[in-house]
């Protein structure tokens, strides 16, 4: 299937499809933001992805209303985010997280932190920079509803650890149970994130980023104050077990 087969026959019409093929070949690539070896966004290509846009609109005002609307249809968008979340949310690749059956205003509520700059990413900044706040919703839908594909323990004896602390929180350092918000299988509600099967170095990373204060979007403290009572070993015992945990379908 060429490009102008899968993008058309959408109901866009051929106009659209041959148009937007022509902006995806445009010189340079894909308009899909790559990383350089220091994890950057490489930023040329979400100019051109800007640019490509513009055109678009200004060429295809005319021959249609449907194309007078600014952003650009889900399925379009969504190929962005697949770049690094994969195509059904169930990222690949152990930085990024898993969006695949999160709670759609979780996911919603990320997106508008991100924007407002409340979340900080270096990464995550750059993409919503190119995003509508009318798309989140849409965007969070989506990736609510698709299936999470569970993960894996690298480490059975460190999972074991976590596995406790997950369940019955440390009594010593009073850190609560995780499995209190999150749920025992952590499928997570609609106040609490779903955890389960999330890769390890990113659970690890925003545990890390809660201790330091760096992320300080969780209402009330939550949990930068769970996380400030554990040390690096037990986060990443929580992490291990966190990976092995399946949850319910959402
Ligand atoms: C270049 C890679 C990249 C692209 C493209 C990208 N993301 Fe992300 N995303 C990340 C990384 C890395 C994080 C983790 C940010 C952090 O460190 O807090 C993240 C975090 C998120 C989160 C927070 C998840 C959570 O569990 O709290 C959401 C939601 C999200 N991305 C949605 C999207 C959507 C929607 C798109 C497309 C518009 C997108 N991302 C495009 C890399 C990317
Ligand atoms: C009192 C309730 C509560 C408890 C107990 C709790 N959490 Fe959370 N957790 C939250 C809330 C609320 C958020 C969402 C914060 C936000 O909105 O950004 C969250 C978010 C998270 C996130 C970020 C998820 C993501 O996708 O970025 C991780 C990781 C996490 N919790 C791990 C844990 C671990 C591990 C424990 C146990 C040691 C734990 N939590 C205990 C309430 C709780």
């Amino acid at each position: 299937m060429n490009l102008v087969e899968k993008i058309g026959g959408k109901a866009r019409g051929e106009a659209f499809s041959l148009f937007f093929s022509a902006i995806r070949v445009w010189p340079g690539g894909s308009f899909r933001p790559g990383r350089d070896e220091g994890g950057r966004i490489v930023q040329q290509e979400s100019g051109l992805f800007r640019y490509g846009l513009l055109l678009l609109a200004g060429a295809l005002l005319p021959l249609s209303p449907v194309c007078a609307q600014e952003n650009p249809p889900l399925e379009e968008r969504l190929q962005l985010c697949a770049g690094c979340h994969n195509p059904d949310g169930n990222s690949t690749i152990p930085e990024n997280p898993k969006l695949a059956g999160m709670d759609a205003g979780y996911i919603a509520r990320q997106l508008a932190d991100f924007k407002s700059g409340k979340r900080k990413s270096p990464v995550m900044s750059e993409i919503i920079g190119m995003v509508s706040e009318k798309e989140f919703d849409a965007l969070a839908a989506y990736y609510s509803k698709k299936k999470p594909t569970p993960g894996a323990a690298a480490d059975a004896k460190l999972a074991a650890l976590g596995k406790t602390i997950f369940d019955e929180g440390i009594v010593g350092s009073a850190v609560p149970a995780c499995s209190g918000c999150h749920e025992e299988d952590g499928r997570g509600t609609d106040k609490y994130p779903r955890l389960a099967g999330q890769h390890s170095p990113y659970t690890i990373q925003q545990m890390m980023n809660f201790k330091s204060g760096e992320r300080d979007n969780d209402s009330r403290s939550v949990m930068r104050a769970v996380a400030k009572r554990m040390n690096e070993q037990e986060i990443r015992a929580v992490a291990e077990y966190i990976a092995t945990l399946t949850g319910s379908d959402p």
